[in-house]
């Protein structure tokens, strides 16, 4: 197939699937977030990022990545010199998952059940989109593409190949970076992010 059909394809693939998972019931997890937030990007992307899932922010906003978290993402790539425009950038869980206290939603960990029921989503984008690699950040990506539990720190950096054989890269998650309380050792766990996501551009390159 010519490579534009093949994009057009992808990202008709892509419109359905964004339409479909908004009225995804395949776990709990949608009755008390705002709305599903799909992945996005360009169809052909040679690189696709895959957080958690949507926080506080993104479930108003309906779009990944655009709170705290995502603008130490923004930092650490414009850093790294790859620009998000041509990234494909999702979550490994499509709802965000809360815990109510008072005013304030905190953030609440998905379980094993709700990451598996959401890998359906995941794995049809990266059906549609084909990455040529997919960067994990953090643990619960991580767990969603490879099955197993993920020593970040252990198994960061390097590509090695997922289940279905395709590439795999796994990073810390930003919010980790954020999470660092001592400004020195923060500085250099967002070093270590933008040093992965170098690595991960120079292999698509
Ligand atoms: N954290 C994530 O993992 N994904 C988002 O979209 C936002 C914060």
């Amino acid at each position: 197939m010519p490579e534009g059909d093949q994009e057009e394809g992808a990202a008709a693939a892509l419109t359905g699937l964004r339409a479909e998972a908004a009225r995804c019931k395949r776990c709990p997890l949608f009755g008390p977030a705002t709305q599903t937030v799909f992945g996005e990007g360009p169809a052909d992307a040679r690189l696709m990022l895959v957080g958690e899932q949507p926080g506080d922010q993104e479930d108003v906003a309906g779009r990944v990545f655009v709170g705290p978290a995502g603008q130490l993402l923004d930092q650490a790539l414009a850093a790294a010199g790859v620009d998000r425009a041509r990234l494909y950038v999702t979550n490994a869980v499509k709802h965000f998952k809360f815990e109510q206290r008072g005013p304030r939603r905190i953030h609440d960990k998905a379980d094993v059940s709700e990451i598996e029921a959401c890998r359906w989503w995941l794995n049809a984008e990266r059906k549609a989109v084909a990455p040529t690699l997919t960067v994990m950040l953090g643990a619960v990506a991580a767990r969603s593409l490879t099955g197993r539990a993920v020593a970040i720190g252990k198994e960061r950096g390097r590509v090695f190949a997922l289940p279905d054989g395709t590439a795999g890269l796994i990073t810390a998650h930003p919010s980790a970076v954020l999470r660092v309380p001592d400004a020195a050792a923060r500085d250099a766990a967002l070093a270590a992010l933008v040093s992965d996501l170098r690595a991960a551009a120079a292999f698509v390159e």
